[in-house]
């Protein structure tokens, strides 16, 4: 049965470790994450963009596929299915769908707007069990070839939004999504600091997970970050491993197509870097 995030936040921050936060895309995506928190015996985070919902057919599609194989593959550890980066529609639809977490970007909006649509946000999840994130200070990322540096959070508008109850809090600490450019700065602890200081025992959240160095992320789970997020990395060595697979087997070409044993070396792959972020992240032996 998928679960809400907010006990696995909760002891992550006060045991010092963080839940990682793995994005899917697809079954094979899905199921290589959760048999590898079933083996680390870790609690585990399902990241769904809004973007990955729609190709994987919907919310109800994804939220069918995730329950059936918590049954299927006899899943213990606790599994939250989460929605990442979600506006406020995609909010309510995912609540609708059975999502056990959302996150609510509202990091573009004035601080106002902000508080106004994570406060409805808020009281709806309260109401249903449900755990809810809130972002404030944009994090960074390539669009349209651009990269834009991580925007640090103001320290004061996280504790105004640390105080309507959200179950955890994202703030920008100069993280960026996607591969990190090579003048990136490295992460604001100073930030992260500041922010912990306003906002106590609230789990914070590290986005952009991939290519941090692992000294920073240790660093960044001792100032109080319990749940990082990471996709790039996982689309990276399911897509070397696949490449390598069909370079390998050059015959597979005009010999048909069988996904079970094409797709098996990225699955494979996707579940060691899940293990070594869980080992890195601490949360291993946790669930
Ligand atoms: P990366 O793609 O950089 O790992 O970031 C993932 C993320 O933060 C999803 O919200």
């Amino acid at each position: 049965m998928l679960v809400s995030a907010k006990e696995m936040m909760q002891k992550a921050e006060a045991n010092h470790y963080a839940v990682g936060q793995f994005n899917i895309n697809n079954l094979e995506w899905t199921k290589s994450i959760l048999l590898t928190a079933q083996e680390c015996n870790s609690p585990v985070i399902l990241g769904v963009s809004e973007g990955a919902g729609k190709y994987m057919c919907g919310y109800k599609t994804v939220v069918g596929m995730v329950n059936g194989m918590l049954e299927e593959l006899e899943i213990t550890v606790p599994v939250a299915l989460h929605l990442d980066h979600g506006t406020f529609e995609g909010a309510k639809a995912c609540i609708e769908a059975g999502f056990s977490s959302i996150m609510f970007d509202g990091s573009h909006y004035p601080i106002e707007e902000n508080i106004e649509k994570t406060t409805e946000l808020v009281k709806t999840c309260n109401s249903l069990g449900l755990s809810i994130e809130a972002e404030v200070g944009a994090i960074g990322g390539e669009e349209d070839g651009v990269v834009g540096m991580g925007e640090c959070a103001d320290p004061d508008e996280c504790k105004m939004i640390a105080d309507l109850g959200v179950t955890m809090l994202a703030a920008g600490i100069g993280n960026i999504h996607g591969v990190y450019p090579s003048n990136w700065p490295g992460l604001s602890f100073e930030t992260l600091a500041a922010v912990k200081e306003k906002v106590g025992d609230m789990p914070l959240v590290l986005h952009g997970g991939t290519g941090i160095p692992d000294d920073m992320i240790l660093k960044a789970i001792s100032l109080g970050v319990a749940k990082i997020n990471v996709n790039t990395e996982c689309q990276l060595v399911f897509q070397a491993a696949t490449r390598k697979y069909i370079e390998e087997k050059k015959d597979l070409r005009g010999k048909g197509f069988d996904p079970r044993k094409l797709l098996a070396p990225g699955c494979d792959a996707i579940k060691a870097k899940v293990k070594e972020k869980m080992v890195l992240f601490g949360s291993v032996g946790k669930a």
